[in-house]
């Protein structure tokens, strides 16, 4: 990998745009914060650290039967991809073509599976939430990066209000309810997975001492705010969104609804 124990990232000031650090090398300039970007963007940024990166290898954790990165893509920018996923009859319905890796991100890896501290970039979509041990989690995806290299997961996050009603209702009244507010889900194609959201949070102050403490040496969190989760209901959604766009212009982190989490080994 290209640069990526280069003293010049020493001296950088951490996650701050213009800095020359990480928050360039995500360019958290160019993405939006409503909760549609969180969506929209994360090819595109995914695309920038490996372009920045010059990464090499990349492996997608929980990427399940749908691995977001395509194999074209891969090819295109030369890089080797990877996915994991904890069940293996999910990643049995991903497309051929992929490195497929069975394990638990959230337990000891077993090294025969996987080699350690080889990767440049380690990402992971709508997964992290789902970990029981985010600590264990989160060093193992320092443990899968080469030096330099960056881990980046895309979470649902806390205190938004309808994480925090998924976090505290059991799980048979929430599955029914996502199922009835979103009519494209169903339990074949997109099962719905409990969720913990451990770690899971949109702010740096929350997560820094948490990854720096883990050996990460600089922490980025692009914060999204919105949620697709609330009713259709008049009076209510218009509240919820004009919540949403107060807590968004106040960069009321603590109500954000989507998080980027970027960490660089
Ligand atoms: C909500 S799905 C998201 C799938 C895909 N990343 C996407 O965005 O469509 C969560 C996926 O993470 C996997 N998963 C959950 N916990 C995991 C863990 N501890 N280690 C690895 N994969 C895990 C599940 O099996 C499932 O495929």
């Amino acid at each position: 990998m290209a640069g990526s124990t280069s003293p010049i990232w020493l001296g950088q000031q951490r996650g701050v745009p213009g800095s020359g650090g990480l928050a360039d090398l995500v360019d958290t300039a160019k993405i939006g914060r409503r909760t549609d970007a969180a969506w929209s963007e994360l090819k595109p940024t995914l695309e920038r650290l490996v372009n920045g990166l010059n990464a090499r290898s990349v492996l997608e954790i929980g990427g399940g039967r749908h691995p977001f990165l395509g194999l074209e893509e891969a090819e295109r920018n030369g890089f080797r991809l990877a996915v994991n996923d904890l069940d293996a009859e999910e990643l049995k319905y991903a497309p051929s073509g992929y490195d497929r890796v069975v394990f638990d991100v959230a337990r000891d890896i077993d090294r025969d599976v996987i080699e350690m501290g080889a990767y440049d970039l380690v990402f992971s979509r709508m997964v992290f939430e789902h970990v029981r041990d985010a600590r264990k989690a989160w060093s193992n995806v320092r443990d899968l990066l080469a030096p330099g290299g960056v881990g980046l997961a895309f979470v649902p996050t806390l205190y938004s209000p309808p994480f925090v009603l998924n976090r505290l209702m059991p799980e048979v009244l929430t599955s029914r309810l996502v199922s009835m507010l979103d009519r494209s889900r169903n339990a074949a194609e997109i099962p719905k997975f409990p969720a913990y959201y451990q770690a899971c949070r949109a702010s740096e102050e929350s997560l820094r001492p948490f990854l720096m403490g883990l050996g990460f040496r600089e922490v980025c969190v692009v914060p999204f705010f919105g949620t697709p989760y609330f009713p259709r209901i008049p009076v209510l959604a218009q509240v919820a969104r004009a919540f949403d766009r107060l807590a968004e212009a106040r960069d009321w982190r603590v109500f954000a609804s989507y998080a980027y989490i970027v960490a660089r080994k």
